[in-house]
């Protein structure tokens, strides 16, 4: 359901259900208490001074200069929808999740959102979106935390400040917006050549996505399953609309940027008011739980890496359909607060170092952004399974709790007693092996090819999809300061493929230098393309 006002007693109050509804037959202040106008300061006389007095205008003027929260830090931008998720049950055998058995149906929040903007920038920029879905699961809150683009930038969480740095606006002029065309963004990538492959992924179409109802989501990272006898198994996760996948050409999303900033949104909403509600399929594709975590020689540990569908079919394990619109932008869509560590049992986290990284980071933002720790009482943040924490106090605080004793085991209030080895239905830790090693700070070797998959990215795009990719990196590139720049990048550039790089280099009038590296031998991808895409679209 909507947004509640729930009294500290737990259940609406007459006064909580008109204030929520902006109805009743007269205005009262914060307190409840009738007012005779708002309209007008309390002065000393028509033309004379405003009284300190007046407790009503400091009232409104106090919430009204405290309306703001800050903003995401990144993925500001977004939208949200509800709706409710229904599983096939084809997952059965690999996870105990109770939302992925036979014929259960979860409700859903999403929150599609663009990374770099600001709260109030243009929807068609080029730039990676996020995809952000929270299951309300009868066995707690499940978040797949997702974008559009199956990779990272970067390999390592410790990193993302200074991506995020590079990404966002300069910080002597605050421009540009978007991803696209500054110094700082292209610098950071051609440094960090694990940023290749996301880079060329978002100079592609899907950088410029149609429409949020066209864009396939993914987890990113691998998760791992876990199924009622204990078997693990490693996965990643999809999310593939019914409508196909489809991009805005660049001379388009720049006409709309213009003319409609709100374009993405609009749609949306749109769509779902309209009853044409948007449908997602989800699937995984699985791979054996080895102890090096590999597959067909891919290391499911580094987030730069896809496995291709052509090796590993995605699965559909459940169907989302969008069809309810949020009735308060700011109570439901800027409130919400995602967290990759919301899982549920039968899904567990697997050792990638960016997962690692995002797993503390996403609480530990909400505190400022949500003021202080009490986030997952706000209406769109509850549970739809019953709590029983013993989390207490704390800013914005709206529990009443009873009891004298949170803490377990107690001998005051009764109490949950654990009982070793149970498993009660409860979120248990995969015991996995942790590797013995030194404590280091690298990256293992097998995080150091850099190339070979955008290569497979850049021979898996049709013909049309390739004059879109050199066109992007010309615009892109052609708006950079620093020569320098543009002449790393293209070094890059030669490293994924020749052509790529000579198209490139001709369009910003430089050589294209030649391969660093031996060019990688490897098979296209079909599914890459959005043109020979192979999942089934009905
Ligand atoms: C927000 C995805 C990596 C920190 C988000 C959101 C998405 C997302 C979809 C928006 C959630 C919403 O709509 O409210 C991803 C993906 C990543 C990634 C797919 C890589 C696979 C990281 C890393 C960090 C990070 C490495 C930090 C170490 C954040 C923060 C927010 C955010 C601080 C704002 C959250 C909030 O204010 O509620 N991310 N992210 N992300 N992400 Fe990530």
């Amino acid at each position: 359901s909507g947004p509640a006002t729930v009294s500290p007693t737990g259940s609406p109050t007459g006064a909580d259900q008109a204030r929520m509804a902006q109805s009743g037959s007269h205005l009262t202040n914060a307190q409840g208490t009738r007012l005779y106008d708002t309209d007008h300061s309390l002065k000393a006389g028509p033309r004379g001074p405003v009284l300190l007095q007046d407790h009503h205008l400091r009232e409104k003027i106090m919430h009204f200069d405290h309306e703001r929260i800050p903003e995401r830090v990144v993925h500001a931008r977004g939208a949200g929808a509800h709706g409710v998720f229904q599983s096939y049950g084809t997952a059965a055998s690999v996870t105990k999740a109770g939302f992925l058995a036979p014929d259960v149906e979860t409700p859903v929040f999403v929150r599609f959102s663009t990374v770099v903007g600001s709260r109030g920038s243009a929807d068609t920029v080029r730039d990676t979106r996020g995809f952000a879905t929270k299951f309300y699961t009868s066995e707690g809150v499940f978040d797949l935390v997702g974008n559009n683009i199956p990779v990272f930038f970067i390999q390592d969480a410790i990193k993302f400040p200074d991506v995020v740095h590079a990404a966002k606006p300069h910080p002597d002029r605050e421009i540009p917006q978007a991803q696209s065309a500054h110094d700082t963004f292209w610098d950071f990538v051609s440094l960090h050549t694990e940023a290749t492959h996301h880079t060329i992924f978002f100079m592609g179409d899907r950088g410029i996505p149609r429409s949020y109802r066209m864009m396939e989501g993914f987890g990113v990272h691998t998760f791992r399953l876990v199924n009622a006898e204990g078997r693990t198994t490693l996965v990643k996760f999809h999310w593939k609309p019914k409508l196909g996948v489809h991009s805005l050409l660049w001379d388009e999303a720049q006409l709309i940027n213009g003319n409609d900033p709100d374009f993405h949104r609009r749609d949306l909403a749109d769509a779902i008011e309209a009853g044409a509600y948007p449908q997602w399929e989800l699937g995984i594709q699985t791979f054996p739980d080895t102890p090096d975590q590999t597959f067909e020689g891919i290391d499911l540990l580094d987030p730069t890496n896809i496995v291709p569908e052509e090796l590993a079919p995605v699965q559909p394990v459940g169907l989302m359909t969008l069809n309810r619109n949020p009735s308060n932008f700011f109570a439901e869509t800027e409130q919400v607060a995602f967290h990759v560590g919301h899982l549920v049992p039968g899904i567990d986290v697997t050792d990638d170092p960016l997962l690692a990284g995002r797993l503390f980071s996403y609480l530990d933002t909400q505190i400022t952004r949500l003021g202080g720790p009490n986030f997952p009482q706000l209406p769109i943040n509850r549970p739809h399974a019953p709590v029983n924490d013993m989390l207490r106090d704390g800013m914005h605080q709206t529990a009443v709790h009873r009891g004298v004793a949170p803490y377990q085991p107690n001998s005051l209030d009764g109490g949950c007693p654990f009982t070793a080895g149970a498993d009660m239905g409860a979120y248990i830790e995969t015991p996995v092996t942790v590797p013995e090693g030194r404590k280091v700070r690298e990256a293992p070797e097998s995080f150091s090819d850099h190339f070979s998959q955008p290569r497979r990215f850049w021979l898996s795009m049709s013909p049309v999809e390739r004059e879109h990719i050199i066109g992007a990196y010309i615009f892109e590139l052609g708006k950079c300061y620093e020569e320098a720049i543009r002449v790393r990048t293209l070094q890059v550039l030669a490293n994924i493929d020749p052509e790529l790089c000579s198209r490139v280099a001709d369009g910003l009038g430089l050589p294209a230098p030649e391969p660093t590296v031996p060019l990688a031998d490897v098979e296209p991808s079909p599914a890459l393309s959005q043109i020979g895409g192979t999942w089934p679209v009905d």
